[in-house]
């Protein structure tokens, strides 16, 4: 596999593990709630889970009445996780790159993806490839870094602070230039890539889809004032964005 797997780098899998795992996250107050908001009804779907990471959605969406859930991921220490700590009956982990999904003989009533398109350098051809996946009315719910954070290039500070630490406002630099970012986060060399707002749209409207619902990651006031060090920036930018779409028939 010529993708980067830095999940498999013990360092990255460790901190992303702890973080993961700790009560107040990201993933679980920001992320998953609003990606299961906008989720159909999953009673009796057969479902698609494009990187499932250790799997918590997968089970989760087991237990939400899903008939069959299948996981992809490229990691195997995310995978190990996920069937040790997340397996159900009708919950299958598979070893796959993203990239190949194409090799996948089944067609899905519902296709997810939590925080992974940030990794494939071809966005629309992987966009085409989830279409073909599908069964007419099936729908396609996902999220992925906000471009607005993908920008980011390591070469300046996310935030401007007052002296005291206080985020100001957000920078934003270089957001009109696409492609690979390769920055110093957690590890040396963590490799994503940046697209435009506009360049997720016109990926998916060019692949067949409907853009039915768009998100931008949020939280209440409450837990903002609660948690300062973690939350504080989600005032200034949106972390995440969220696409529901079905297929143009
Ligand atoms: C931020 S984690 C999200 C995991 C999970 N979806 C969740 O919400 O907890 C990103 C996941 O994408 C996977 N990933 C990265 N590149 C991939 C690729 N090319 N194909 C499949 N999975 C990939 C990683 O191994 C990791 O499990």
């Amino acid at each position: 596999m010529s993708q980067q797997n830095i999940y498999d780098n013990d360092a990255f899998f460790e901190s992303f593990q702890s973080s993961r795992n700790k009560e107040v996250n990201f993933n679980d107050c920001i992320e998953t709630p609003i990606l299961f908001a906008m989720l159909p009804d999953l009673h009796g779907k057969k479902i698609l889970d494009i990187g499932c990471g250790m799997g918590q959605h997968a089970k989760q969406y087991s237990e939400m009445g899903a008939e069959y859930v299948l996981g992809i991921d490229i990691s195997e220490k995310m995978l190990d996780y996920a069937q040790k700590h997340n397996n159900a009956e009708n919950v299958a982990y598979q070893r796959m790159a993203m990239e190949d999904i194409g090799t996948i003989n089944q067609q899905f009533d519902l296709v997810t993806s939590s925080l992974v398109f940030d990794y494939v350098e071809d966005f629309g051809g992987l966009m085409h490839k989830v279409y073909l996946l599908m069964k007419d009315d099936a729908e396609f719910v996902f999220s992925m870094s906000h471009p607005i954070v993908t920008a980011w290039d390591g070469a300046y500070d996310r935030y401007t602070r007052t002296e005291t630490g206080e985020r100001l406002y957000a920078n934003l630099r270089n957001y009109c230039k696409e492609g690979i970012r390769k920055v110093d986060w957690v590890v040396n060399g963590y490799e994503c890539y940046h697209r435009t707002v506009s360049t997720l749209i016109n990926s998916l409207i060019k692949a067949g889809f409907v853009i039915e619902e768009c998100q931008e990651a949020h939280i209440s006031d409450d837990m903002r004032q609660q948690y300062p060090a973690l939350f504080g920036g989600t005032i200034h930018r949106p972390e995440f964005i969220f696409f529901r779409c079905r297929k143009d028939n």
